[in-house]
């Protein structure tokens, strides 16, 4: 019973992102890849609150996991390309995220999946990636369009 309670208290703290007006960094490409990658971090998310298979879970993560490589490069080659003075420090914040995202995922390899699990995936990731839009990618935004 007080675990049945645990888990419900736990899968309504699960957010859901929505990419809002001023996560929006006015570069076309990447502003359209952060609702893809918005989409793949929710389908994450939603996973907490269904009973889905374990290979259906790994499938999930995978999405977003890969998404996120492919969004990171894409992003550190338009600021190479447009001679971003703080790329070695974006950088360094994209390897961050990738390297502890990389361990919530051996930890769901490891344990399975969890309310646990998916609330700190949700929170954590979530939490950084918008933090990470609104002043990391705008601030890079700002150099691209004063550039082009
Ligand atoms: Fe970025």
């Amino acid at each position: 019973m007080l675990i049945t309670i645990y888990y419900i208290i736990i899968l309504r703290r699960i957010q859901m992102l929505t990419l809002s007006k001023d996560m929006e960094i006015g570069v076309v490409k990447i502003d359209n890849q952060h609702k893809e990658l918005v989409n793949r971090l929710n389908a994450v998310s939603a996973m907490g609150s269904k009973s889905i298979s374990r290979e259906e879970t790994q499938k999930t993560i995978n999405l977003l996991s890969d998404y996120v490589v492919k969004h990171f490069y894409d992003e550190e080659l338009l600021q190479r390309q447009s001679g971003y003075p703080k790329y070695d420090w974006h950088k360094e914040q994209h390897n961050q995220f990738i390297n502890d995202f990389q361990q919530l995922r051996n930890e769901f390899l490891k344990n399975g999946s969890s309310a646990k699990f998916t609330l700190t995936l949700s929170n954590s990731v979530i939490d950084w990636v918008v933090r990470h839009i609104k002043f990391a990618d705008a601030e890079f935004g700002m150099h691209y369009n004063r550039t082009h």
